[in-house]
């Protein structure tokens, strides 16, 4: 698969910020709401459901294979320099966690690690309304570009960054 990835990003000074609140504003309004693991607290129970939750929309991303027990999900991505629990954000119906969008540190950009939304709330918006929400993180960051990649199959995710700006990486 190496070198097969569809590797996008985004100047972040380019992004139009005006036009994707507006995916935000649609996301509450329809009782969604949109916070951080670091609002939330970064605990081992809400690690946990973290964890699930990434399980669960993973198991829809193509030739994604086998999931990583907790602990290699704990250890690879969260227990590393880059993880910063304020870097994830959370969609929340209710007390439910209907979605999550990772974003790690790493200097002079942020990867996104993982955009998730469970499959009752597809196609309204939510991933747009987290990754717009994230914003404030990458700004906080003081990344000049946002960073991810993609198997070629997974249409949707590609689609996605696609509308909110992210071009092919040189
Ligand atoms: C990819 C994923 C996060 C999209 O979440 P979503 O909340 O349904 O996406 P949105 O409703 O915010 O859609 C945003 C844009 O993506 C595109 N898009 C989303 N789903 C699409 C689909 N099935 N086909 C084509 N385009 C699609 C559209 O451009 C859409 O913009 P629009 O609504 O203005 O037309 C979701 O499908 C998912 O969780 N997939 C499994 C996990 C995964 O593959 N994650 C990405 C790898 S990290």
């Amino acid at each position: 698969m190496a070198g097969q990835w569809v590797e996008l990003e985004l100047d972040v000074s380019a992004f139009d910020a005006d036009r994707f609140e507006e995916y935000v504003t649609r996301c509450r309004a329809g009782g969604i709401r949109l916070t951080t693991l670091a609002e939330l607290g970064d605990t081992p129970e809400h690690r946990r459901v973290l964890y699930e939750l990434n399980k669960e929309c993973a198991a829809d991303i193509p030739e994604r294979g086998e999931f990583y027990s907790f602990d290699e999900y704990t250890e690879r991505r969260l227990e590393v320099p880059s993880y910063d629990p304020r870097g994830v954000v959370i969609a929340l119906d209710g007390e439910a966690w209907v979605g999550m969008a990772a974003t790690s540190d790493h200097g002079d950009f942020v990867f996104n690690e993982m955009t998730g939304v469970k499959a009752e709330y597809r196609g309204r918006g939510v991933s747009i309304a987290m990754k717009t929400f994230g914003m404030g993180f990458v700004r906080m960051c003081g990344a000049r570009t946002i960073r991810t990649f993609h198997h070629p199959a997974n249409t949707s995710a590609i689609a996605m960054n696609r509308t909110m700006g992210f071009v092919d990486a040189d």
